[in-house]
């Protein structure tokens, strides 16, 4: 049996900032296991990042109601102490976003930000030691130079490499779960298949779960393990990828499936 890693369940929000409140996300239920990478795919608006952001923790807690639970390693985000939370985030949980050059800060070298997981919930490991983890993590993400992005800054590299060393950074302190939020949705084709292959190869190899959410079912398809397929903060129907896309069973999954567009090759 493998390990349940993530277990939501009946997860829901409801935002209460307007007049009347808004349910934006209603009974989410899915389990991820140990080394399994599960997509998330849908249109724009569907409660893609919400429950994303729920899970890493991410959400404000005022203005909005949450229902149910998300058990990491069996233990409830929810209802979790702030600083047990806190400890979670960017060491056992992290994410990688769609733009890197806002999650990167401007002033700071490549190196010390790919370090920063290991530096905040990691003071034990020395800075030698956190340098030499940085570095191999520049490497492992396919940096011809790593010595040299360490040095760098963010605004010094390109768009692909700057999602590398987000993927590197969120690697570096050796999580149990990645959360990756259409993270290569501002990339070029080309760079977006390296991304796609690169996390691939990382869960392969570091044997992490990966939450990959993306709108687009081609590189859903190419990615996931596992397919949910939501449609107005509802799951509308998941299962194996090979299930989804060639057995679907409901009518929405069908007609997204049907509006693929075919690449001539
Ligand atoms: N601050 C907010 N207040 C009210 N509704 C919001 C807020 N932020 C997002 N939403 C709504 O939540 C729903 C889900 O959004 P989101 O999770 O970002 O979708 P996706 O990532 O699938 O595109 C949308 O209908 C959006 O309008
Ligand atoms: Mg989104």
């Amino acid at each position: 049996m493998a390990e349940t890693i993530l277990e939501v369940k009946d997860f829901g929000i409801e935002f209460h900032d307007h007049d009347r409140p808004e349910r934006v996300v209603e009974h989410v239920n899915f389990t991820l296991q140990k080394g399994e990478i599960l997509g998330i795919v849908g249109e724009s608006g569907s409660g893609k990042s919400m429950s994303a952001l729920a899970i890493a923790g991410l959400l404000p807690r005022k203005k909005l109601k949450k229902e149910g639970q998300i058990l990491f390693l069996g233990e409830d985000l929810m209802t979790m102490e702030r600083h047990k939370l806190r400890c979670l985030q960017g060491d056992e949980i992290s994410m990688i976003f769609q733009e890197p050059m806002t999650a990167l800060n401007p002033t700071m070298k490549i190196g010390k930000q790919v370090e920063e997981a290991l530096r905040i919930h990691h003071p034990e490991i020395s800075a030698e030691e956190r340098k030499k983890r940085a570095l191999t993590w520049l490497k492992n993400v396919e940096m011809d130079d790593p010595e040299r992005v360490y040095e760098a800054y963010p605004h010094e590299l390109s768009g692909g490499m700057r999602q590398r060393v987000m993927i590197a950074a969120a690697m570096v302190g050796n999580p149990q779960l990645l959360i990756a939020d259409e993270c290569t949705t501002a990339l070029d084709v080309t760079v977006q298949a390296q991304i796609i292959r690169l996390l691939l190869e990382i869960n392969k190899t570091e044997q992490v779960s990966v939450l990959f959410i993306s709108h687009d079912l081609s590189l859903i398809r190419q990615i996931s393990h596992r397919v949910i397929v939501m449609q107005l903060g509802h799951i509308v129907e998941q299962g194996d990828v090979e299930q989804i896309f060639n057995h679907p069973q409901e009518e929405y999954t069908k007609k997204l499936i049907a509006a693929i567009p075919q690449v001539e090759l």
